[in-house]
């Protein structure tokens, strides 16, 4: 088998990490949440007062800070998939807060953060054998990947598989707020100025609402298979 890149884009909670990080588990490839780097900027943020209290940014200090923001993964023995370091603190946990996912969007907007984060980015991927999920992965981070997946489910879907995973992890959790979450990060993911959420034009839909783990994944790898072998 081929070394390849594998891009995989699409919305917000529709599944694309799971399939992604098991994917990668099985071919024996490196994983990459670009969400979870994303998070773990605004999770900083948050922590050192960078929101202004109407929900704006204060840029320019978040901008002279960036060089102190060191993100990296760790494999985790018991769960088999990397958990997310912040400044050398796993904050696996802690980014998946919903006060971390209304935050998000307008930090993953910043034309400088997205700079920074997507250097890093192309640095682990650098040597391929990597399966990286996130908005922009398949268009601006590595447009020349051998395999691109674009996921796409609906909002009650992907609103319903959140709640879910909140739960099951024992968090608060209320779907509605959920819902409109999810809405809302869909509209600012797809429209702001840098990098929006599209489908590149040689990557592969896949719409998986009505598809069970175990379909999307044999789906997928079969993917990998055709351009790998
Ligand atoms: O996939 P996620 O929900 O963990 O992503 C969190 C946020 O980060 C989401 O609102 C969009 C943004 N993001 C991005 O802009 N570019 C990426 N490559 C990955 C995520």
């Amino acid at each position: 088998m081929k070394k390849i890149t594998i891009a995989i884009d699409g919305f917000s909670s529709c599944g694309k990490s799971t399939m992604a990080k098991d994917l990668a588990k099985e071919i024996g490839y490196i994983y990459v949440d670009t969400g979870a780097m994303y998070r773990s900027v605004t999770l900083y943020a948050l922590r050192h007062n960078l929101f202004n209290a109407d929900g704006s940014i204060r840029e320019e200090e978040l901008k002279a800070q960036m060089k102190n923001i060191n993100i990296s993964f760790q494999l985790n023995k018991t769960t088999g998939k990397p958990d997310t370091f912040l400044n050398g603190e796993n904050v696996e946990k802690d980014i998946r807060s919903m006060e971390v996912s209304s935050h998000v969007s307008p930090i993953a907007a910043l034309p400088f953060v997205r700079a920074a984060l997507v250097a890093q980015q192309q640095r682990m991927g650098a040597g391929k054998g990597i399966v990286m999920d996130g908005r922009d992965i398949g268009t601006v981070v590595f447009p020349d990947a051998e395999l691109k997946i674009f996921v796409t489910a609906s909002a009650e879907v992907r609103a319903q598989r959140r709640y879910d995973e909140l739960k099951a992890k024992g968090m608060e959790a209320n779907f509605n707020d959920i819902l409109k979450n999810v809405e809302e990060r869909d509209y600012i993911d797809s429209h702001r100025a840098t990098s929006p959420l599209h489908k590149a034009p040689d990557a592969i839909e896949l719409d998986n609402s009505n598809l069970t783990i175990a379909q999307q994944q044999q789906w997928l790898y079969e993917q990998y298979r055709k351009v790998a072998e």
